[in-house]
């Protein structure tokens, strides 16, 4: 009977000390992962001066990365490149337009067309106009797959309060690939 007992009390003092190592080298785990995911969610969203208004020649689309300050469990990055923006300055007005670099259709990076004015996705071969609209299939001869136009940020030129030089300011957010319409990422 005592022996019984004894053999209780050693498995109820094992599970304690289970759970007492398991707190101390677990919870470390749980903190870097809610941590990470609540960096991820302060990343969705960047508001950013990313190219002087001077470096932006009409009628041609600049590419530029939109970074953010970025830590891992050792390390901190603090330019990490959190997506990349299509600037197209306009040859009238001389107004700036932004749009996000992943394309709708499943999400690859779209690039510059031939001419240096369009563009075109490399995975599937989306095809947009300068305006960052969806060309049709008769315009390219091949099939389009993206399912709507380039996904459009908010952008503004602002001064610089002390050298007094225009910045093109835009608003980086993820949308979801694969839709008619543009939802942002939640
Ligand atoms: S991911 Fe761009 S066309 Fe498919």
């Amino acid at each position: 009977m005592q022996q019984m007992q004894r053999r209780g009390f050693l498995q109820w003092l094992t599970g304690l000390l289970g759970a007492a190592v398991c707190s101390v080298v677990g919870l470390p785990g749980v903190k870097y992962l809610l941590e990470s995911l609540g960096r991820g969610r302060r990343t969705a969203r960047v508001v950013q001066r990313v190219a002087r208004l001077a470096d932006l020649t009409p009628g041609r689309p600049l590419l530029v990365a939109v970074t953010a300050r970025k830590q891992d469990a050792w390390t901190e990055y603090a330019q990490h490149v959190v997506g990349r923006v299509w600037l197209v300055k306009s040859g009238g007005d001389g107004g700036v337009q932004a749009f996000t670099a992943v394309c709708p259709h499943l999400g690859c990076t779209i690039q510059a067309g031939a001419d240096g004015k369009t563009f075109v996705c490399p995975c599937h071969r989306a095809a947009f106009d300068a305006q960052g609209r969806r060309l049709p299939s008769s315009a390219t001869g091949q099939e389009n797959h993206a399912p709507r136009d380039m996904d459009a940020l908010a952008c503004r030129v602002v001064q610089d309060e002390q050298t007094g030089e225009a910045w093109v300011e835009v608003t980086l957010e993820q949308f979801v690939p694969g839709l008619r319409h543009k939802v942002a990422r939640g």
